[in-house]
């Protein structure tokens, strides 16, 4: 039998060192280095013969060589989600806390999966969903399970909705789904995947804010009882992704009450706004709903990988998710959930410590004062903008900020193409566009805890040449 005990997947101390080290010294590089980086690079999708390196097969390479391969070809292209002139689609940032807490979980290695195998890290985890669960407004009775991301949180929250009202074989038919059109993709995902796309799906009118006009919903519901249809579940936001908009939350959880909906809330961009006065006064009434998802790597600026989903109870997440086998038997504790009876995964990434680490390290404020920056730079931007001619769609609810340029000489997306293209040419900030009532909007959200006022004002000064050559 071959003896591997002094091969290289078990290095030497003075091995690890020296490969850390090399790391170490790369990752500061990178981040002393940031202020000179742009936000995106412009025009760097292709292929290029650099790119066989990607390739994996038998030869050995030295960690030089593979450091100054992803130097340039993984972190000069694209989009760089780290820089604070990302203002982009939902950024997040990516804390360094975060990143050694991540180091710290894989070299650890805990299982999280599994109360017995960890109780630690699931202790852990039920401590972080506590927190969130509270930070929300649930009192008691809630779990939770730290997911991938947002569309992860999603998909159990409406698997676990479908489950408890017994959605299923030709109910599903009759079952109506309230929505709207400023619902995240990842809602129609999830219905696909858990077998309702044949409810009937309904986006309800919305009003000039676009938030959904309570009117218009009522009216909805009152129309499909009289049909005989069965009004089945609601999909709020909490901060849609194109606008920032938060949904009148408090009457909505009141119809839903009234009706007997599941109430879902998406607030992954949103919901840690819940950490600001202002951000608690828009979102009051989250508490009424069934379940709510929210994203630490958007809200709290955790690297990607990190979603919440809660449940207003527990055990409807439970009967939704549970399952039990042979080979698993040692596990079971009566009484004692574990993260797998909670969600679709068993192994997963032991992702509580790059949460709780972060929380632990520097405590709840300091993200309430960098979300309070993010809301005042939001409005600093706003009034820039109509100061510089541009207009807005809408007032942003959160730190969305949805804008246009109107200038009489051309059609609205020509010269809103010619912005975009501007400003992401440039490279120093990035925004990305969406459309909006038939029209290319732009659209900058500021969430990056990297994103000062030196950003904002470098974008406004790019925003007034952009302008500027199309008046020439
Ligand atoms: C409102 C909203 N919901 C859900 C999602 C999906 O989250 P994730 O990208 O973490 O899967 C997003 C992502 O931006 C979002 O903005």
């Amino acid at each position: 039998m071959k003896d591997n005990s002094n091969r290289k997947l078990e290095e030497t101390a003075v091995e690890r060192k020296a490969l850390f080290d090399k790391i170490n010294n790369f990752s500061e590089a990178f981040l002393e280095g940031l202020p000179e980086r742009k936000a995106f690079h412009y025009n760097t999708h292709q292929t290029t013969d650099a790119d066989s390196f990607f390739n994996i097969n038998s030869e050995k390479t030295s960690l030089d060589n593979i450091l100054s391969f992803f130097e340039e070809r993984v972190l000069n292209v694209g989009l760089n989600p780290t820089s604070g002139g990302h203002l982009g689609y939902i950024p997040g940032g990516g804390i360094y806390s975060a990143a050694v807490a991540d180091y710290l979980a894989a070299v650890t290695n805990r299982y999280a999966g599994e109360f017995y195998a960890s109780p630690g890290a699931v202790r852990m985890e039920d401590a972080l969903i506590d927190w969130a669960g509270k930070l929300m407004g649930f009192t008691e009775d809630f779990g939770g399970n730290l997911t991938s991301g947002g569309s992860l949180a999603n998909l159990i929250a409406l698997h676990t909705a479908k489950h408890h009202k017994k959605v299923i074989g030709t109910a599903i038919a009759k079952n109506v789904v309230y929505c709207t059109a400023q619902s995240h993709h990842s809602i129609y995902k999830a219905l696909k995947i858990i077998g309702l796309e044949d409810c009937i799906v309904r986006e309800i009118a919305l009003d000039d804010n676009f938030r959904i006009s309570v009117k218009a919903f009522e009216n909805q519901l009152k129309a499909d009882g009289a049909m005989g249809l069965k009004p089945f579940l609601l999909i709020a936001n909490a901060g849609s992704t194109d606008v920032g908009a938060v949904d009148p939350l408090e009457a909505l959880g009141k119809l839903a009450k009234n009706y007997n909906l599941w109430f879902h809330v998406d607030g992954a961009y949103g919901a840690f706004f819940m950490l600001t006065a202002s951000g608690r006064a828009k979102l009051k009434g989250i508490e009424m709903a069934d379940s709510i998802i929210l994203d630490p790597h958007k809200g709290m600026f955790l690297p990607y990988g990190s979603g919440i989903v809660l449940v207003k109870n527990k055990k409807h997440l439970a009967a939704a998710h549970s399952y039990t086998a042979n080979y698993m038997r040692d596990a079971y504790i009566e009484d004692q959930y574990s993260p797998s009876n909670l969600s679709p995964e068993l192994s997963k990434h032991y992702r509580g410590l790059r949460m709780w680490l972060p929380l632990k390290l520097y405590g709840e404020q300091i993200f309430t004062d960098y979300l309070n920056e993010k809301l005042q730079l939001t409005t600093y931007l706003s009034d820039e903008l109509l100061a510089l001619g541009y207009k807005l769609v809408c007032k942003p609810d959160l730190s969305v900020v949805a804008f246009r340029l109107a200038l009489k000489k051309y059609d609205n997306d020509t010269q809103n193409k010619r912005v975009l293209d501007y400003i992401q040419k440039d490279g120093r900030i990035f925004i990305s566009s969406t459309i909006l009532d038939d029209k290319l909007t732009l659209r900058a959200a500021i969430l990056s805890f990297r994103t000062h006022k030196k950003d904002i004002d470098l974008f406004l000064k790019l925003l007034k040449e952009a302008k500027q050559n199309l008046m020439k």
